[in-house]
């Protein structure tokens, strides 16, 4: 393959429905000129529905199962599994564990995440209820580098939608999400591109294109 033609391999780690995870794998599918190609879907849960569609899109997918062992021990299998598929970038979506400090370490600049708020407000779980209850007037979601802190890490981009009146955290969580499936393949081409706010590492640069 042309090194022009080269596209970086992501993995996509989840944890339950996958609609982010897919809206990646429809954007990659759909555009050659993508930057990634997503060769992997890792679950800490056998019973993620995200992997059945995934595998219905045609993508390899992994369980890496996290209950009912350390945390070292997870990260360790994680990590092995990754290295084997040759993962040079990694996406969480939707993924409900927290990484360890030396997990993030290996994977510094190499690691995405969407959370469903406009960070810094509302890192953690509830953001939608959050927002409702501090009666703030827009919402949105978040592409970030994924650092030690939780949810702290370099913003990417964002994306804004309006609170409406009469809003629950459902309908205001939906309206969010709809704009998280074009937010993260949109953030994450830019990031592999340069042309987000912060420079991937030099390894992970897309190269120009020739088409
Ligand atoms: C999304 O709202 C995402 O921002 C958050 O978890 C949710 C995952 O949804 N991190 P899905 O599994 O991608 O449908």
């Amino acid at each position: 393959m042309a090194e022009a033609d080269r596209r970086v391999r992501l993995a996509i780690l989840i944890s339950g429905r996958g609609s982010n995870m897919e809206a990646l794998l429809r954007a990659a599918q759909a555009d050659r000129a993508f930057p990634a190609e997503p060769v992997l879907v890792v679950s800490n849960r056998g019973d993620a529905a995200g992997l059945a569609r995934a595998a219905a899109l045609g993508v390899e997918t992994a369980v890496v199962e996290s209950r009912g062992r350390s945390r070292a021990d997870f990260e360790a299998e994680l990590g092995a599994c990754l290295e084997a598929h040759r993962v040079e970038l990694v996406a969480l979506a939707g993924f409900m564990r927290v990484l360890t400090p030396a997990f993030v370490a290996r994977w510094e600049g190499r690691l995405l995440n969407i959370h469903p708020s406009l960070l810094p407000r509302y890192p953690g779980l509830e953001t939608h209820a959050r927002a409702l209850a501090a009666g703030d007037r827009e919402a949105g979601a978040t592409v970030h580098l994924v650092t030690a802190e939780l949810d702290s890490g370099p913003i990417l981009a964002q994306a804004r939608v309006p609170v409406r009146p009469g809003d629950t955290a459902e309908t205001l969580g939906l309206r969010v999400l709809a704009e998280e499936h074009q937010l993260y393949p949109r953030a994450l081409a830019a990031y592999l591109s340069g042309t987000a706010p912060v420079a991937p590492p030099p390894g992970l640069l897309a190269a120009p294109r020739a088409d």
